[in-house]
């Protein structure tokens, strides 16, 4: 299989980055969810925040050198046979996707770093990132409802993603998602 994208499919680059991505931040939504839920065990919390935010931060440098990949090889053009307003909806909803990745771990670290518990960052408890801004209640308050409203966007944006994939194959019948398929040539 290439490794650049061909005219008519994504190379093995870009499907690497689309499928070990897709692995990392659905977990990671899930976690965000399941941490946050009142508990006894505070320790347990604790680590699942670490673990919350170490990936976190993963998938913001992956989606930096996704994003830089992208710009030295497109992707390739959307079929012909697709109506141009479903094509920007296409387009529209992988803009979307792109900004919820970058924004997301901004939001997180930030809310993390105007926390006032002021919990040091320490990316799987080795290494430590220096928060750029202090504890401070309302900061605090406003960057974790951006986080909020953030996660739940994705999750939107995420479920219109996948159905747009099966609608092309049960109904557009076109290559659309197989072009994305790993393993596939
Ligand atoms: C793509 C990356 C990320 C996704 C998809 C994500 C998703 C989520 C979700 C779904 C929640 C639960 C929201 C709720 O129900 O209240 C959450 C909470 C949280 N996230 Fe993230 N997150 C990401 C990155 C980060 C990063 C990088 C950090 C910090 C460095 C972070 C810090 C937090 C914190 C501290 C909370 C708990 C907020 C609270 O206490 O209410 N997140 N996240």
């Amino acid at each position: 299989m290439a490794l650049r994208n061909g005219p008519e499919r994504f190379g093995a680059v870009s499907k690497a980055f689309h499928w070990g991505m897709a692995a990392m931040v659905i977990p990671l939504w899930i976690l965000g969810y399941v941490m946050v839920q009142p508990t006894q065990d505070l320790l347990a919390q604790y680590e699942l925040y670490q673990l919350h935010k170490s990936f976190g931060f993963v998938v913001f440098g992956l989606g930096m050198l996704r994003l830089l990949w992208r710009s030295v090889d497109p992707a390739p053009p959307l079929p012909p046979s697709m109506h141009p307003i479903q094509r920007t909806a296409a387009q529209l909803a992988h803009l979307l996707l792109y900004g919820f990745l970058i924004t997301l771990p901004v939001t997180g670290f930030l809310m993390s770093a105007a926390s006032p518990l002021a919990i040091p960052t320490v990316l799987f408890d080795t290494v430590p990132v220096p928060h750029p801004i202090g504890p401070s209640e309302q900061t605090y308050a406003f960057f974790r409802g951006a986080h909020y409203y953030l996660a739940m966007g994705l999750a939107t944006v995420l479920v219109i993603h996948v159905l747009g994939a099966i609608q092309h194959t049960l109904i557009g019948k076109d290559s659309v998602l197989q072009r994305m398929l790993p393993f596939v040539r």
